[in-house]
C-alpha cells in the first residue's frame, strides 16, 4: 500500500472562478469602500495616515515598537531583560520577563469597573444561556485550577481539552494557563483516533471533556470518543479525565480515572494565585495539518502571544468598552484561542460564545443571537457567509441587526460576491468589513484592514498589520514587485509567531524556513499561501500552494486523508485533491486504486467515506470518490496531482502531460472507468 506524494510545492494552484475570482478580475477590482466617517471618528486608528504612521514606526524599529506596547498594554510581574533574541529560525521575545496570561485576562480587570462586566455571554444550542462576569469567571478559573492541581497537574504538564462550545472550555484553558500547564485543545469534531494521536504526541497528563455537546439538533458523544482514544492504554500518559455534564446522556465513568467536573469544582478553593510564567514558557500546543505526515503541534508561548493577540484584537476589532463582540469560531481552532478567549479577555471585552451552528430547525439562529444580545462586532468564515446567502436574505431581513458596527471574515479567501452580500445584507452598507489573513502558526491576524483607517476592496485582505513585514516573493526569495504573484512570506519576527513544532524543531525549520532561502541574510517565514499584490500594494491571498486543502475553512492535509484511506484493507493507493465547492470553498475528492481482488461498488465508496470519518472526523469525509485502475504518474513514479485537480473539477486537462508514464490512464480517469 502506498501513499501518493509528489513535489512539495506544486505550481501556484489557481482556484476556480466558481468560488474564486480570476487573477485578472481581482487585479482590476475597482470597487473601493472607504471607512465610514462616523466609524473613523471614534476608532483606535482613525485614518490611513495614522495606520501608515504606525506601520512606518514599527518598520523603522520593530523592537522598540513592540517593547513600548508590551510596557503599556500588559501587566508584568517582572519586566524583561531583552526584547528580541532572534537566532533564525528560533525566536525569543521579552526574555527574563514574568507574567501570567490568565492574570492579564482576568485579575487585572477585577481592580476596575469591569469586575462586574460580562466577560463571557454564552448561548447553548437548545436555547439555554449563561453570562459570566469577570469576577465570576475569575472564580471559576481559580477553582478549576485547584481541581487540576488536586489531580496532580503541575507546571509544564500538558492537558488535553476536548469540549463542546461551552464556557467550561474557556475556563479550562484559562485554568491551565494560570498554573502553567500548557493546553492542547482538540476540536470536538475530531474522531477518537485523531484525539489519541494528539494526546500521545503531546504526552497529555489529563483530559478535560464533556459527556457530549449539542450540534445541528443532535448530540455529539464526546466522552465516548475519549474512552475509545484511551482504550487499551491508547494514550498511556493520561492519568485522569474530567467530565462536564452537558447533555446528561448516559456515559460510562471509570471510577479510577474519570471525575465529574461539577463534583470536584464545587468544593475547590477559589484562591489560586497565578503562576509567574517566563515569557517564553509554553502556553499551548495546537495541532494543525501540513503537507506531509501527521498534524504538527504548533507551539505558542506566553508573552509574545499575549501581546500579539491583545494588540490585534484591540486595533482590528476596534474594541470599545460597551461592545458585545462575537466570533463564531470553535475554541478547537486558533481563531477560537486568539479571538474568543485570549485576545478579547485580555482587553476586558465581552466575548459571546455560541454552542451551535445554523441548522434546519433554526436557520436564522445567528441573526436571532445578534438581535437578542445586541451584537456589535461579528466575525465569521466565508464558508458560513456563503451558506447564509443560500438560506436567503429574508432571514437576516426579519431581524434587527442595527447593533452591528463591524464585520469580519477569516479562514479562507472570500469571493467578492460573498463580500458584497455581507456588506449589503448584513452590514446594511454602513459596517466596515475586515478580511483577516492569518494562520495557526502566526498566532494572530497578519494582513487585514484596520476598520477606521483602511479603504477596503471586496476579496482583498488589504495590508499588513503594523510590525508585520509581509511580502510576496519567488522561490529564490526575490520580491515580486509587479502584480504577477508569488509566495507569501514574512521578513521579520513578530511576537505572536509559533516557536517550534512540538518535539520536532527540525520539522519547524524544514517546513517554514527552508523552501525559500534567506535573502541578503534575512530569513523569510514561508506561509504556504500564494498571493498577488495589486497596483495599490494590496494583498490578495489566493490559497495554499502546498498539499493542504481548506474544506469549509478547516485545514486538512491531503496526505492525512490518503493515509486514512490506505489504512482500509480494500485500498491499494489513494490520491486526494481539493475540488472547488460553491459553499465550502473546497471539497475533498479522492482517487482510489483498489486491491486486485476487490470489486468497486457504491457501497464500498460509502464504507470508505465512513472509514475516513472514523480515522479523522466528519470534516475529512470525502465528498466524492472515484475508483481507477491506476493513477497518473510521472516516469519517476510521482502522482501528477495537477491533472487530478483538473479532472476533479471537471476541467479540461491542460498544460504539459509529456512526463506522464501511461497516457491511457488519463483517458480512463476522464471517463470514470
Ligand atoms: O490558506 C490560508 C487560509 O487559512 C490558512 C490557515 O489556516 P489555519 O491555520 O487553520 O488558520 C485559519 C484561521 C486563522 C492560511 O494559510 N486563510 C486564512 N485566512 C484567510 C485565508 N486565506 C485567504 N484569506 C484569508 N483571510
Amino acid at each position: 500500500m502506498a501513499i501518493a506524494s509528489d513535489a512539495f510545492i506544486p505550481d501556484l494552484i489557481q482556484l476556480s472562478a466558481m468560488t474564486q475570482p480570476t487573477i485578472e478580475s481581482i487585479l482590476q477590482e475597482d470597487r473601493v469602500f472607504s471607512p465610514p466617517a462616523e466609524f473613523s471618528k471614534t476608532a483606535h486608528i482613525g485614518s490611513f495616515e495614522a495606520y501608515q504612521g504606525l506601520y512606518d514606526k514599527a518598520n523603522a524599529d520593530p523592537v522598540a515598537f513592540w517593547e513600548e506596547l508590551a510596557d503599556k498594554e500588559l501587566d508584568w510581574f517582572e519586566k524583561w531583560d531583552t526584547v528580541l533574541d532572534w537566532q533564525p529560525p528560533f525566536v525569543k521575545w521579552f526574555e527574563g520577563g514574568k507574567l501570567n496570561i490568565s492574570y492579564n485576562c482576568l485579575d487585572r480587570h477585577l481592580k476596575t469597573w469591569r469586575r462586574n462586566k460580562a466577560a463571557i455571554i454564552w448561548e447553548g444550542e437548545p436555547g439555554d444561556s449563561r453570562t459570566l462576569t469577570y469576577a465570576q469567571l475569575h472564580r471559576e478559573v481559580c477553582q478549576f485550577a485547584n481541581v487540576l492541581k488536586g489531580l496532580g497537574v503541575k507546571k509544564g504538564d500538558v492537558v488535553g481539552i476536548y469540549m463542546p462550545m461551552i464556557p467550561e472550555a474557556a475556563i479550562a484553558m484559562l485554568a491551565c494557563a494560570r498554573i502553567g500547564a500548557p493546553h492542547t485543545v482538540v476540536f470536538g469534531g475530531f474522531s477518537a483516533e485523531a484525539l489519541r494521536d494528539r494526546l500521545v504526541d503531546g504526552k497529555a497528563k489529563l483530559v478535560v471533556t464533556a459527556d457530549g455537546g449539542f450540534r445541528k439538533d443532535k448530540t455529539i458523544a464526546l466522552k465516548q470518543e475519549v474512552d475509545k482514544a484511551l482504550e487499551n492504554d491508547g494514550a498511556p500518559t493520561v492519568e485522569n479525565v474530567l467530565v462536564v455534564q452537558r447533555t446528561k446522556e448516559d456515559i460510562h465513568m471509570d471510577s479510577r480515572r474519570d471525575h465529574w467536573w461539577h463534583e470536584l469544582q464545587k468544593d475547590a478553593s477559589a484562591d489560586c494565585p497565578p503562576e509567574p510564567m517566563d515569557s517564553e514558557d509554553m502556553l499551548f500546543i495546537l495541532y494543525t495539518s501540513g503537507s506531509t505526515g501527521k498534524p504538527k503541534g504548533v507551539v505558542h508561548t506566553t508573552a509574545g502571544y499575549n501581546l500579539y493577540t491583545h494588540m490585534t484584537t484591540k486595533w482590528i476589532f476596534d474594541l470599545k468598552d460597551d461592545d458585545v463582540y462575537w466570533c463564531t469560531a470553535d475554541v478547537g481552532w486558533i481563531t477560537g484561542h486568539s479571538y474568543i478567549v485570549y485576545g478579547p479577555l485580555s482587553n476586558g471585552a465581552t466575548s459571546l460564545m455560541y454552542e451551535g451552528v445554523p441548522r434546519p430547525s433554526n436557520p436564522g439562529c445567528l441573526w436571532d443571537i445578534v438581535e437578542k444580545y445586541g451584537v456589535n462586532i461579528f466575525y465569521t468564515a466565508p464558508t458560513a457567509i456563503r451558506a447564509l446567502i443560500k438560506l436567503g436574505e429574508h432571514l437576516p431581513n426579519a431581524r434587527d441587526l442595527s447593533s452591528l458596527r463591524l464585520l469580519g471574515t477569516v479562514g479562507e479567501p472570500i469571493n467578492p460576491e460573498a463580500w458584497m452580500w455581507y456588506h449589503r445584507v448584513i452590514g446594511k452598507e454602513r459596517c466596515p468589513i475586515i478580511d483577516t489573513w492569518w494562520q495557526t502558526e502566526t498566532g494572530g491576524v497578519m494582513i487585514t484592514p484596520l476598520p477606521g483607517a483602511t479603504p477596503t476592496k471586496p476579496g482583498s485582505a488589504t495590508l499588513p498589520f503594523p510590525g508585520i513585514l509581509a511580502d510576496i516573493v519567488d522561490l529564490e526569495g526575490n520580491p515580486v514587485d509587479d502584480t504577477s504573484g508569488g509566495y507569501l512570506v514574512v521578513k521579520h519576527p513578530w511576537p505572536g509567531m509559533m516557536r517550534t513544532v512540538y518535539g520536532d524543531p527540525d520539522r519547524f525549520r524544514r517546513t517554514y524556513w527552508e523552501h525559500i532561502p534567506p535573502k541578503d541574510g534575512q530569513y523569510l517565514y514561508f506561509a504556504g499561501d500564494g498571493a498577488h499584490k495589486d497596483k495599490d500594494g494590496y494583498f490578495w491571498v489566493m490559497g495554499r500552494v502546498d498539499d493542504v486543502i481548506s474544506v469549509a475553512g478547516h485545514r486538512l492535509g491531503t496526505m492525512e486523508i490518503e493515509s486514512a484511506l490506505v489504512s482500509h484493507p480494500a485500498v491499494a493507493e489513494a490520491a486526494v485533491v481539493g475540488r472547488p465547492d460553491e459553499i465550502k470553498g473546497e471539497e475533498i475528492f479522492a482517487f482510489i486504486t483498489l486491491e486486485a481482488d476487490v470489486e468497486p461498488s457504491d457501497a464500498l465508496k460509502n464504507e470508505l467515506k465512513q472509514h475516513v470519518t472514523g480515522e479523522i472526523g466528519a470534516i475529512a469525509r470525502p465528498g466524492e470518490i472515484r475508483f481507477s485502475d491506476a493513477l497518473p504518474k510521472t516516469r519517476s513514479g510521482k502522482i501528477m496531482r495537477r491533472l487530478l485537480r483538473s479532472l476533479a473539477s471537471g476541467q479540461e486537462v491542460s498544460g504539459d502531460t509529456s512526463t506522464l508514464e501511461d497516457r491511457s490512464v488519463l483517458d480512463k480517469l476522464r471517463s470514470g472507468a
